[in-house]
């Protein structure tokens, strides 16, 4: 049966003539529509017009479709969580009470703790046990608006852990509502085991574990930690170019705790996002702008590690198309809270109410290879829809820290109604 959302106050569809990310002045024009409805026809969108309009146009689907009363509220589509470390095992509350206390980041992470303590307990955990504590945190996901997560793998350092966190990850996407597009992030730290023989380790990330990322079609994008003390430039040039001779789209971990090159690298190897970027030079930039290399901002990480926010507004003005996401990881970013991380980028980064809900739909959908698909509301696009409890999209950010989530409908189902799991 179609589905016909009427009374929305604004509908907010991100449509556009120009394809491919948003740039410049276009990641601030989000397409406000007043006076229409959404109709929705099995799991796509099959028009979005003045109600009359679509009575001409599809006289029998509006006949018995269900209707959906938005209120006056307004309808968007689903929000899109381009980074994240979705599947890993435990929590680590005990160091941010060490970095409360003075500690810092990589700190703990050289004594062995950060993804080191992470790696030990996704190693430790079952299957199912990963599965289960994966999939509460997608239900999180979920009640806050997102409807398509990237999840990255990098807390197995071994080839058995990485594949379990990535077959977890294909069995979330098949099973929950929400949509899994896979990164192998093996090199995510340099296991224990080879440190002092880090290229050991880069030579069997780039022999053994790749090929078989490949073979098994087990992830679509492959990333590297690109940090003085993980992994060197030189070093992540390899595994990205090795992984995009197999056909894995390079992403990159990118100047996040000290500038290291890894705007520069990104725009080299033709990564289709560099992430972080905090600590971005102006060059980087400039060659990622060149490059049209989206950058993925994570003003959350920042937030949480007490460092400084990325350049979002010099970015955008230099024409580097900006996604933002949450980087939801057990140690330098524990929220699923994407509303709040726009809130972060709106008075941390520069960054207007307009572009932020760019950054959380269109071009975060093209972050992840899926632009075409999802992150606006366009005919044919897939129903991936959220009706917030708000008149206007204004509202979302100055009320800020709250979950405006009414309904979500994710591939043309109601998955979320007043704000509950369906
Ligand atoms: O994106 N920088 C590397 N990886 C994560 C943090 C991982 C962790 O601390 O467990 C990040 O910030
Ligand atoms: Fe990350």
């Amino acid at each position: 049966m179609a589905k016909l959302i009427v009374n929305a106050n604004e509908v907010i569809t991100l449509a556009s003539e120009q394809k491919g990310p948003r740039t410049k002045q276009a990641m601030g024009e989000i397409n406000v529509l007043t006076g229409v409805a959404v109709l929705i026809e099995g799991e796509k969108i099959a028009g979005i017009a003045p109600l009359q309009q679509l009575h001409d146009e599809f006289p029998h689907l509006i006949q018995d479709a269900e209707i959906i009363d938005a209120c006056g509220k307004i309808v968007m589509p689903g929000l899109v969580d381009c980074h994240t470390h979705l599947v890993h095992g435990g929590t680590r509350e005990n160091e941010f009470n060490m970095r409360l206390c003075g500690a810092t980041y990589m700190d703990i992470m050289n004594a062995g703790g950060g993804i080191h303590s992470t790696t030990l307990h996704t190693r430790a955990a079952s299957f199912d046990e990963l599965y289960e504590k994966t999939y509460a945190h997608l239900n999180d996901f979920l009640k806050y608006g997102v409807t398509t997560v990237e999840a990255k793998s990098g807390y197995g350092l071994d080839w058995e852990t990485e594949r379990k966190q990535m077959e977890v990850a294909k069995k979330l996407h098949d099973n929950h509502p929400i949509d899994i597009v896979s990164t192998f992030m093996g090199a995510h730290a340099v296991p224990k085991e080879y440190k002092g023989n880090e290229d050991d380790y880069v030579n069997i990330i780039i022999d053994h574990m790749l090929p078989q990322v490949a073979e098994h079609k087990l992830a679509e994008f492959n990333d590297v930690f690109c940090e003085k003390g993980v992994f060197t430039p030189e070093q992540s040039r390899r595994i990205l170019l090795a992984g995009k001779k197999l056909g894995l789209i390079p992403k990159i971990h990118a100047d996040e705790i000290e500038p290291y090159e890894g705007a520069e690298l990104a725009a080299e190897v033709g990564a289709i996002s560099a992430e972080h970027l905090l600590v971005a030079s102006d060059e980087g930039i400039k060659r990622m702008a060149d490059a049209s290399t989206i950058a993925v901002l994570l003003p959350g990480t920042a937030f949480f590690l007490r460092a400084p926010f990325a350049r979002g507004r010099l970015m955008i003005d230099s024409g580097v198309p900006v996604a933002i996401s949450t980087d939801f990881n057990p140690g330098s970013s524990p929220t699923i809270s994407l509303p709040f991380i726009q809130n972060l980028a709106c008075l941390n980064m520069g960054m207007t109410l307009e572009e932020v809900l760019t950054a959380t739909t269109i071009n975060a959908a093209y972050a992840i290879n899926r632009g075409d698909e999802i992150g606006s509301l366009e005919a044919q696009k897939k129903a991936d829809i959220l009706i917030l409890n708000v008149p206007n999209y204004k509202q979302m950010q100055y009320f800020y820290g709250m979950n405006h989530t009414h309904t979500v409908i994710k591939n043309g189902e109601v998955v979320v109604k007043e704000g509950v799991l369906v």
